[in-house]
């Protein structure tokens, strides 16, 4: 390592050394995070910060607005009904409507503690629906919190990294997995966290058909919904509409989060929504659990309802709010977080003509979308080496090995929280490290 980096050496070791950290490279998000706190306090040097997925953008107003008058209101006395507020179900299923041309019943749009309560309580709830079909199925990479739900709960999964079954080569993989006969409900995010990958027509038609194959149920994290900016999805009632399964089958859940979209993670909340046919199918297994057959019923309240009887009054008036004025059209929620595509774009270009590369980098044969996330690598360095190195650069990120990616030797870079400011720092720091690293 040449003693000559951007941030005084000698400080970055002494704040590792003080963390008592065996590795930088093999620490959780949370440690690194810690530890470019401690260097950035200090040094007074300030860090290109791309390991945590948080917003970095200001919360809604329309939504805080709501909020403050529903909470005038005095609605914080009162237990909201679990399966939501009257106007948020309406306007959930308008908007599934207007922006994925979807019609799913306000029955099954449910507002739920964040988007993670969603998913915890669709693992726990899928795979009771029948003895022996127990297992949930991540097509990675993906979400590390999502496997985290499955170990708590118990519940078994399975996984596999679709980086080299893109387009026709992922239905046999997928029948490899279903037809053991064990999986219960499948999960992957589109667009996807880690890697931007976005699923295309033809593999969210062969997800479909074989969930309707093998009886599964598709869970679609949607948490980044919309963001794939190479398509405009942002007119409410015209084509083209956010890609999802649910054009392929009537077995899905849909997990929609506020946190991104509406920068609105604090408070919360996102949606659940359950297609019709799977809200009223019966399974006989879930008796085994729950006072009733019927999925909808069981979910409501069974699941939710032990979960966390509903969820907060107020955000789900300003959930309301958001969604209503984005139906109604006075709200282009996806012009707000457009910036975060930008700034991808150049981020990617300053490391690109710096010796790094894109790990994953097609959706088949189409260049990847400009988001939230990128992944990158650097020749002769795997992931843990390359987090480790850039410490000492003024840049953090997390491994890509923490995803159940295979591709160890890559980065997941998240542009929320660098500031365009900040890419004159980067762009000497990323230089700085390839002079110093020259690739052979
Ligand atoms: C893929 C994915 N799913 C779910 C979530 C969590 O969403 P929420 O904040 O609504 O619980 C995130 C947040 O980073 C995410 O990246």
């Amino acid at each position: 390592m040449k003693k000559d980096t951007p941030i005084p050496y000698e400080a970055v070791e002494e704040q590792i050394k003080q963390l008592n950290l065996s590795s930088v490279g093999k620490a959780s998000i949370r440690e690194i995070k810690r530890l470019v706190d401690n260097i950035e306090n200090a040094t007074g040097e300030r860090y290109v910060r791309m390991e945590m997925g948080i917003p970095g953008l200001p919360p809604s107003e329309i939504g805080m607005q709501a909020e403050i008058e529903a909470l005038k209101k005095g609605v914080a006395a009162i237990y909201p009904d679990i399966d939501g507020i009257p106007g948020l179900k309406k306007e959930i299923s308008r908007f599934v409507k207007l922006f994925m041309g979807i019609e799913v019943h306000s029955r099954g749009c449910l507002p739920t503690v964040g988007s993670m309560q969603g998913s915890f309580a669709a693992f726990l709830t899928t795979t009771r629906m029948q003895e022996g079909k127990d297992t949930i199925l991540f097509i990675d990479p993906g979400f590390p919190v999502h496997k985290q739900q499955c170990k708590v709960q118990g519940t078994p999964f399975d996984s596999f990294d679709v980086y080299n079954y893109r387009g026709e080569k992922l239905r046999e993989k997928l029948e490899q997995h279903l037809s053991k006969g064990n999986i219960a409900g499948m999960l992957y995010s589109n667009p996807n966290n880690p890697s931007w990958i976005c699923f295309t027509e033809t593999e969210l038609k062969i997800i479909g058909e074989l969930a309707n194959k093998y009886n599964v149920v598709v869970m679609e994290d949607l948490a980044y919904f919309g963001m794939d900016f190479r398509e405009d999805f942002s007119k409410p009632g015209e084509p083209p509409y956010q890609p999802s399964v649910a054009n392929y089958t009537d077995n899905y859940i849909l997990l929609i989060s506020s946190s991104k979209v509406f920068s609105y993670a604090g408070q919360r909340i996102g949606m659940m929504v359950i297609s019709n046919k799977l809200f009223e199918a019966k399974a006989e297994g879930l008796l085994r659990y729950y006072g009733s057959d019927k999925f909808g019923h069981a979910m409501v309240f069974g699941t939710m309802y032990a979960l966390s009887s509903g969820t907060s009054h107020t955000p789900q008036y300003a959930l309301e709010a958001m969604l209503k004025a984005a139906n109604d059209g006075e709200f282009n929620f996806l012009e707000v977080v457009k910036e975060y595509g930008e700034k991808a774009k150049i981020m990617k270009r300053i490391f690109t003509e710096n010796g790094f590369r894109i790990v994953y980098d097609k959706d088949e044969e189409k260049p990847l979308a400009d988001g939230f996330y990128f992944t990158i690598s650097y020749p002769g360095f795997s992931g843990e080496e390359l987090i480790e190195a850039l410490v000492y650069y003024g840049i953090s990120a997390i491994s890509l090995a923490i995803t159940g990616s295979e591709r160890t030797e890559g980065l997941r870079a998240c542009v929320s929280l660098v500031s365009r400011e900040q890419f004159p720092d980067l762009e000497y720091r990323v230089k700085k490290f390839h002079e110093h690293h020259p690739v052979k």
